[in-house]
């Protein structure tokens, strides 16, 4: 059993939340890729898919929706999957987490976490203080969910 977290992000911050959760899935040994390099092969039965992007206009990116509507019709069968966004902490920011959450279970994953957001402080970022630690508590939930 492996992970493989999987992001796209345009100033460093999804790359950053990305990283911390594949450090953080240590008995896995976790890799963070980006969403160009990412092919299907690369996962096999039980293993653990993160996919991370930062909110566009309510949505995932472009790359991302790419990939996941690549992986529908029960490409992900047998993997266990979660994913996560980063957004501006407004009061109306729309979802992209849920929307990848969603197409994760179209392709065939087994669902494992519910939808999870990190906050940035601005369109370029940085982080808000605190989400780096709450991705390594979010991982480490995560690997017990897989029984690691
Ligand atoms: C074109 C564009 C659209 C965005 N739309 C939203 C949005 O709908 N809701 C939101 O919370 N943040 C939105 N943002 C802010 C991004 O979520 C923020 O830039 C991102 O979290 C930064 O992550 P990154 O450094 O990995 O690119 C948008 C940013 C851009 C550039």
């Amino acid at each position: 059993m492996k992970a493989l977290v999987v992001y796209d992000s345009a100033y460093g911050n999804t790359r950053s939340v990305a990283e911390a959760i594949a450090g953080s899935l240590g008995p896995l040994q976790a890799e963070a890729v980006p969403v160009t390099e990412f092919k299907l092969p690369d996962l096999a039965e039980n293993d653990l898919l993160v996919v991370g992007s930062p909110i566009n206009g309510w949505r995932p990116t472009p790359k991302i929706t790419e990939l996941l509507s690549a992986l529908a019709d029960g490409r992900l069968k047998g993997v266990r999957a979660a994913a996560f966004d980063t957004r501006v902490k407004l009061f109306i920011h729309g979802d992209a987490a849920k929307k990848m959450t969603a197409s994760l279970k179209a392709g065939g994953a087994e669902i494992v976490s519910k939808p999870m957001a990190f906050y940035v402080k601005g369109t370029e970022g940085p982080l808000r203080s605190g989400e780096l630690d709450k991705a390594a508590t979010w991982a480490k939930d995560l690997l017990a969910r897989v029984g690691a």
